[in-house]
């Protein structure tokens, strides 16, 4: 396995390893459900094929710079991951080999990202689409591998793809859970045990408006004051945004009369979790 920090580096490294090139991109502290979009790719690139795995904690999509500061880096252990994971190139910038001090063009995606985490978090989808970007112009990626968790991050680069034209073919995988049913991310490190143990109230409270629907529940206002009860009986979290949005164009609906998607994010203290279901009337 090659560990590079230089863009060059990586340019270099990638023309010498064999096609599809099949990136993952990470902030690291990199747990199951990464390592299982890693073993997606390493199955779509196949035996001829490159598995890359991009570790950066990637400060210009982050809008609070306590998060930014706490977020987890355990470098070692993330390499060591890799290697075991059969990966073939990892690529760990520092800030500075991925952004200039006076740099000025950003990439902005206007629609799927107004709502949900864009709305709560400005800037976020910003910067997570020029990061991307740059990925895959330095990486020469033929595909990359994202988590379903964040669907609104797929569904934003799925868009930024389209709109540029960028000739990365899209995977989204799964959201890998604790036998609990906790979404899994980097960073439920940082939860408390009492706000662990409760924090498999978001994935409940999913799955009851999931039942309510299959029971005949049709408008957004019954399904989200269900969820909102559920959230409410937690005295440990707060609500951040919690809504029902259309699965394809992302805006809020009064109704479900097509697939939608029951999306929230909560904070237990500082530490911020996002999960959501998809819903078909
Ligand atoms: O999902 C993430 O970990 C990040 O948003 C990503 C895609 C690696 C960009 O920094």
């Amino acid at each position: 396995m090659t560990v590079v920090t230089q863009a060059s580096e990586l340019r270099a490294s990638m023309a010498s390893h064999g096609q599809p090139r099949v990136l993952v991109p990470t902030m690291g502290a990199l747990h199951a459900g990464h390592l299982a979009l890693v073993q997606h790719a390493r199955e779509v690139a196949g035996a001829e094929g490159t598995v890359v795995v991009s570790i950066f904690v990637n400060p210009i999509q982050f809008d609070r710079a306590g998060d930014l500061a706490a977020y987890p880096r355990p470098l070692a252990a993330d390499l060591a991951a890799c290697r075991a994971a059969g990966v073939a190139v990892v690529f760990v910038p520092e800030v500075a080999a991925m952004y200039y001090p006076d740099r000025s063009v950003t990439v902005t995606e206007t629609q799927l990202s107004r709502g949900l985490c864009g709305a709560a978090r400005p800037g976020h989808f910003d910067g997570v689409c020029t990061v991307v970007l740059k990925l895959f112009l330095l990486s020469g990626c033929d595909m990359a591998v994202f988590g379903n968790k964040d669907f609104q991050q797929l569904a934003v680069i799925r868009r930024m793809v389209r709109d540029l034209d960028v000739p990365v073919t899209i995977i989204g995988h799964p959201t890998v859970r604790e036998a609990d049913g906790l979404a899994l991310s980097s960073r439920n490190v940082r939860l408390s045990a009492a706000q662990r143990a409760d924090a498999p109230r978001l994935r409940q409270v999913l799955l009851a408006a999931r039942a309510a629907v299959q029971a005949g529940a049709r408008t957004a206002a019954d399904l989200l004051a269900g969820a909102r009860h559920g959230l409410a009986a937690s005295p440990l979290l707060r609500l951040d945004y919690l809504a029902l949005v259309d699965a394809d164009s992302l805006e809020e609906v009064a109704r479900l009369e097509r697939p939608a998607v029951l999306a929230m994010a909560v904070f237990y203290g500082e530490v911020r979790l996002i999960d959501h279901i998809r819903l078909e009337p």
